[in-house]
């Protein structure tokens, strides 16, 4: 039996397109064909993402365009799914009229059966958050993977509350997935030739599971189990939390060559005033003590990448300062860059006033992210002649007569293609030279 083909398109963070594939799952178990061309399908599906305002603006765009081919194929299903789902709820079916499913992050087992409904003439729609839902039964199908590197979710949600995310409010509180059921999908991607793991969590540091007989896994302990499973997969997971990161995590590192040298730290501000309105439970002092303590115990070798946000609610020209400061400190390896874009709900909204004009948070920005640049540039130039481990990945964008690969760093390698170099392989690549962005070898 085939109830029809679905089309899915995802935004925002990788734990988003995790989530598309787990959504895929539950589609083909129900008889649904994965279909890669939204044209020919009768479903489409997008997995939303509410963390900047310019973030739900693109995808806005996005349901209209969708909305006009439905004019033309009165029997297409538009479905919007996650963050914005939650967020907005109902409200999307008065806004985009012709939206026949609303579904929340923690709802996608109900999707095949309201899409029943929806065949009967019903508009449905699915938001409550749970408590419980890890998905962790399910077997993600793979989309537009490259069949070496795979993201696995192993918790949903956040506790944290910083007063800028929107995050608590549409993906509910944190809980842990069972370890057992992540070994067993690594291991099944590991057989199946993948060779890289990314573990998802809003908060990696903060996994915790309780088994029965009250033996317990944290994060270092659920890393190391990983990395043990075979010395050619890499490990690698994202995001940790300065408060919460632990030195048992930065010697779990040390200990396995297969754990991966990055650590995607976030500061956000360089400020402790501003790190205080923003919640973030730590002080730019604690910070800096953090970083000197992943340098010192990972031997230098990590490198280290940030979230910033600029003009936060009220913040100064010499708080904004700081945060360059800070930079110049840290010399981060990369870091995503935003302006403090107000999101309805959130702490900061009800209690701060968003008081920074554009063409200020604009400047700012620009300011950090040029900063960033040079700090990429010294860092990547530093690397020239190194030898590094690299895992191939598949062809550069550019040409075919080149592959890419990546190093533990996370720097993404360009090398000449040779017979002999299969994807999925390790290659020691001697490093000749470099942009801000990119490592090239040979
Ligand atoms: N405005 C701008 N950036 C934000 N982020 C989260 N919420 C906002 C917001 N309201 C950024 C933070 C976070 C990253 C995922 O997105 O830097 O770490
Ligand atoms: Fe949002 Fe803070 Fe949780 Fe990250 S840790 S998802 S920024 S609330």
């Amino acid at each position: 039996m085939n109830n029809g083909k679905f089309y899915i398109e995802s935004y925002g963070c990788q734990m988003n397109f995790s989530d598309s594939e787990i959504i895929a799952s539950v589609m083909k178990k129900n008889n649904f064909l994965l279909e890669k061309n939204h044209k020919k399908s009768d479903i489409i599906f997008i997995n939303t993402c509410s963390i900047r305002k310019k973030a739900e603006e693109r995808i806005e765009k996005r349901i209209s365009q969708f909305n006009e081919i439905k004019k033309k194929n009165k029997k297409l299903i538009i479905g919007i799914l996650g963050c914005m789902a939650k967020r907005m709820k109902f409200k999307l079916f008065k806004e985009k009229k012709t939206v026949d499913l609303i579904i929340g992050p923690d709802s996608y087992r109900n999707i095949p059966k309201l899409i029943n409904n929806i065949k009967k003439g019903k508009k449905a729609y699915s938001v409550l958050l749970s408590k419980k839902e890890t998905y962790e039964d399910i077997n993600p199908v793979k989309i537009n993977s490259n069949k070496i590197n795979s993201f696995i979710s192993i918790m949903r949600g956040c506790n944290n509350m910083c007063s800028f995310c929107i995050v608590p409010f549409t993906r509910g509180r944190e809980r842990s997935r069972n370890p057992d059921s992540i070994i067993k999908e690594v291991k099944y991607l590991f057989i199946k030739g993948y060779r890289e793991v990314t573990l998802l969590g809003q908060n990696v540091d903060s996994y915790n599971w309780k088994y029965k007989n009250k033996k317990i896994i944290n994060f270092s302990k659920l890393i190391s189990m990983i990395a043990d499973i075979n010395k050619d997969l890499r490990v690698r997971f994202s995001t940790s939390h300065p408060k919460d990161i632990t030195s048992e995590v930065l010697y779990t590192i040390k200990k396995y060559e297969n754990i991966c040298n990055h650590i995607h730290l976030p500061v956000q501000s360089g400020n402790d005033r501003i790190l205080k309105l923003m919640n973030r439970g730590y002080s730019r002092l604690w910070y800096l003590n953090k970083i000197k303590e992943i340098k010192t115990t990972l031997l230098n070798k990590c490198s280290i990448s940030s979230d910033i946000i600029t003009g936060f609610c009220s913040e100064k020209k010499k708080e904004h300062e700081d945060t360059l400061s800070l930079m110049d400190n840290v010399k981060y390896n990369f870091s995503y860059m935003f302006y403090y874009s107000e999101r309805p709900g959130t702490l900061s909204q009800k209690k701060y006033k968003d008081d920074i004009p554009l063409e200020i948070k604009r400047k700012r920005l620009n300011e950090i992210i040029k900063k960033q640049l040079k700090h990429s540039l010294e860092n990547n130039k530093k690397d020239i002649n190194k030898i590094y481990k690299t895992l191939i990945e598949g062809y550069s964008k550019r040409s075919k007569k080149y592959l890419q690969g990546r190093n533990s760093e996370n720097k993404i390698i360009i090398f000449p293609n040779k017979k002999e170099y299969k994807k999925g392989k390790y290659v020691d690549i001697k490093i000749k030279n470099c942009t801000s962005a990119t490592l090239f070898g040979d």
